[in-house]
């Protein structure tokens, strides 16, 4: 069974753009809550909280990463458009399961575990194509 794990910001992470770096990790952190939460037993009753604060603030992030990688002409745009929306209509899909449920800790667990998977990919193979738009080099490899 899936059992979450803290995740540490790694700077593999990192885009080169502080502002988005930051929003960034407090969506890591948010999921960390939830994580914890799950693992001390209360998860079920974490999780509609922990999924309106996603929802609103992955929103918001969203349209701020997007305007940043217009303004860099970052050749990514398009793509992280397109899988910001898919996204969105993955995490309408967890909220209604959750507002027709009362949410569950499976449903819990299965969020926390693919919300995560999403984020780290997401970040590691899209917003990471800001870097070299900002910097204008690849991004260092440790
Ligand atoms: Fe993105």
């Amino acid at each position: 069974m899936y059992t979450p794990k803290p995740l540490a910001w790694d700077d593999a992470l990192n885009t080169g753009e502080n502002s988005i770096d930051n929003q960034h990790k407090y969506l890591v952190d948010t999921l960390n809550k939830l994580g914890a939460a799950i693992n001390e037993g209360h998860g079920k009753e974490e999780l509609g909280r922990i999924l309106g604060i996603l929802r609103f603030y992955a929103g918001w992030h969203f349209g701020k990463e997007e305007d940043c990688m217009e303004a860099y002409h970052c050749p990514a745009a398009g793509k992280n458009k397109k899988a910001h929306a898919v996204f969105i209509t993955k995490f309408d899909k967890y909220q209604t399961e959750f507002d027709q449920t009362g949410g569950s800790t499976e449903l819990a667990l299965n969020i926390h575990e693919e919300i995560t998977d999403w984020i780290v990919n997401h970040i590691l193979m899209v917003d990471g194509e800001l870097y070299p738009c900002i910097h204008h080099k690849q991004k260092p490899i440790k």
